[in-house]
Order: C-alpha cells, then sequence, then structure tokens
C-alpha cells in the first residue's frame, strides 16, 4: 500500500488551466474537487469550481447557495463556484447561435424566431456540445488561473467527452445532406431565392465544425487539461474504473492520476479489520495495473461527512501533503 502513496503536488506544479473529475456515482468526485479547488485558490491562483451535473451539490459542499451566477466562497480567497444547468447552457446557445440560425432558416420559411429556435435547440447532442465550449470559453477567457470542473457520474461525463468526435460526424453528414438537397433545389430552379441560403448555411455548418474540432483538440490538450479519476477500492470501483479508465484512452484524453478514496486507515475493531483487508486487496489490484502509470493517490475514509470550508481543508491537507 505504501507505493502508492503519493500527493497531488505535482497538479499545482503543472499548471493545468482545466482540471476536470471523473469517476463513478458517489465516489467523492465533489469532495476531490472541492479541496483540489481550495488547494489552487489558496495557494494563490484565482480558481472556479464548476460543476456539470444536473443534480450538483457544490452549494451542499460549500453550504453557501451557488447556482448559475459566478459566486465568490465565503472564508476562501480566490474562491468561485459556478453550476452551470443545461437551461442556461441552452439559453447561452440561443444567444451565441440564435441570430445566425435564424437568419438562414428565415431566408426559406416564414417561421417565428422563438420555434426555429426551440426546434434546432432540441437537436440531441447541442447541449452538450454547447456545455463543453462553455467550459472552454471560461478556460480561455483567462478571468481564472484555474477552472475544476466536478463532473457528473461517469455515464453522463463520457457521452459529453464523446461528444465533439459524434457531433463532428454528424456535422460532415449534415454537409452532404445539405448539398443534396440544395442540388435537388438547384434543379427546380429555385436558385435565387436560395444563393444567400446556401453560402450561408454552409458556413454557418463549418463555423460549428471548425468549433468542433476546437473543443475536441483541447479537451484533449496535456497542456491546458487534466483529467483526475477518482474511485473507491471495492470490486464495483475497480471494474468500473477500468472501462473509465479504457473509454478515456478510446478518446485520448489524457489522465494521469487516480485517487482511491474511503480508505480505512486505523482498524481497531472486526468490521474495520475487515474492511482494511478488502480494501488492501483492490488497492493491491488498483496499484499493480495502474502504479507506474498513474500517481495513486489515497484519500482516508473521514469519520465526518464532508461539509464546509474547515472539513474540506482538512481534504486539501491530506491530498496535497
Ligand atoms: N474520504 C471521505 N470520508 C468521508 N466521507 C466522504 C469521503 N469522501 C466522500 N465522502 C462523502 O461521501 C458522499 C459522496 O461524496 P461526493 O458527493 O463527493 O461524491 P460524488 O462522486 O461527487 O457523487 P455524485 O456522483 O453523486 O456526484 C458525501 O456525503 C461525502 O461527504
Ligand atoms: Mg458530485
Amino acid at each position: 500500500m505504501g507505493a502508492c502513496k503519493k500527493s497531488l503536488s505535482a497538479i499545482g506544479k503543472g499548471r493545468k488551466r482545466l482540471v476536470m473529475l471523473g469517476g463513478k456515482g458517489g465516489v467523492g468526485k465533489t469532495t476531490c474537487a472541492a479541496a483540489i479547488a481550495l488547494y489552487m485558490a489558496e495557494t494563490g491562483r484565482k480558481t472556479l469550481i464548476l460543476s456539470s451535473d444536473p443534480t450538483p451539490s457544490l452549494s451542499d459542499i460549500f453550504e453557501i447557495s451557488v447556482g448559475a451566477q459566478e459566486t465568490s466562497i465565503p472564508n476562501a480567497s480566490n474562491l468561485t463556484a459556478l453550476e452551470i444547468s443545461s437551461e442556461i447552457v441552452l439559453q447561452k446557445w440561443k444567444e451565441r447561435f440564435g441570430p445566425e440560425i435564424y437568419e438562414v432558416v428565415s431566408s426559406f420559411a416564414d417561421l417565428d424566431y422563438d420555434f426555429v429556435l426551440d426546434y434546432v435547440g432540441g437537436a440531441p447532442g447541442i447541449e452538450e456540445e454547447y456545455m463543453l465550449y462553455y467550459i472552454m470559453e471560461l478556460v480561455r477567457e483567462g478571468r481564472y488561473d484555474q477552472v475544476i470542473w466536478d463532473s457528473a457520474p461517469a455515464g453522463h461525463t463520457l457521452q459529453l467527452l464523446h461528444l465533439p468526435d459524434i457531433f463532428l460526424r454528424h456535422l460532415e453528414g449534415a454537409t452532404r445532406f445539405y448539398l443534396n438537397i440544395y442540388s435537388y433545389l438547384e434543379r427546380a430552379k429555385e436558385v435565387v431565392k436560395l444563393q444567400k441560403g446556401k453560402s450561408s448555411l454552409l458556413d454557418i455548418i463549418s463555423g460549428w465544425q471548425d468549433l468542433s474540432g476546437q473543443i475536441a483538440a483541447f479537451i484533449r490538450d496535456e497542456r491546458s487539461t487534466e483529467y483526475i479519476l477518482v474511485t473507491i477500492p471495492e470490486a464495483l470501483g475497480v471494474k468500473q474504473t477500468e472501462r473509465i479508465i479504457q473509454d478515456f484512452d478510446a478518446h485520448g484524453l489524457p489522465v494521469h492520476y487516480l485517487i482511491i478514496n474511503h480508505v480505512v486507515e486505523e482498524a481497531d475493531c472486526a468490521f474495520h479489520r475487515m474492511r482494511k483487508e478488502m480494501q488492501s486487496h483492490y488497492i493491491r489490484l488498483l496499484s499493480e495495473e495502474y502504479g507506474e502509470r498513474f500517481q495513486l493517490v489515497l484519500l482516508p475514509l473521514s469519520p465526518n461527512e464532508i461539509k464546509g470550508i474547515e472539513r474540506i481543508r482538512r481534504v486539501s491537507h491530506l491530498l496535497f501533503s
């Protein structure tokens, strides 16, 4: 077990602007994200912790109402939190792309603005794609030195991270589809009316393609992005971690850290001795499988639930000392 008692201190030195925490449900992603964000903030970096979880819990852990506005965390210098909801993301997408979409659609159909945007915005994947765009913009704007992204449980987030590729393929299809329709209509002598629409719609599609390409590159860029996986030393934790790592590898997402949470340190009764023994087995497995490749960091199970700045700070010390 001693071999994997490392800390996260290299993360601070690496100066990755975006640090994303992933893992299955309930393993401690939010707890670790809060502790990492607090550490970064208190070592002098202007830090934003953001949650893309549909049921975010930053408000609970920081014991302050966070929500969709960037909210300063009291008693923690340099730390701001934000819970982004799908509705807000979709609203921002409409503000960003609404006018150009409407311009194109209204060149060949007389439809209501909101109807057009609700319809196009309802296309599968747009919301998730824009969530990534939104996060990328927050990082690129440079208002924060560090953005810590507390993600939703694995399945949801992986879907999000696969999206730029799916979206790119979808857009290639959309371009072909549009060109087919256009050539059909052209034959039907509608050219004059459609001339403007053709070029601007293709411009929009290629603009989206460019954006998707940028997002796909951004989430893989080791110079700016770091992924930390969180797991627990139990059979299910180990199995799911294997699957998540395979998925991250398949998409070229750079993972360098694996936090093993809920580790029982002191065992002074039969119950805890059994748990400790069970956990040792899985810690050994994880260590054999990933010890060479990742920094494995053990986080002890605390007797208290982790809420409020003082307890979060204690977790920071455990992770970074
Ligand atoms: N090391 C620990 N010691 C004690 N309690 C812990 C520890 N880590 C996490 N917890 C507790 O476990 C619960 C789940 O943790 P957390 O919310 O961080 O998990 P999560 O992975 O973000 O969950 P979700 O997938 O639902 O977002 C919380 O009540 C938290 O206080
Ligand atoms: Mg969480």
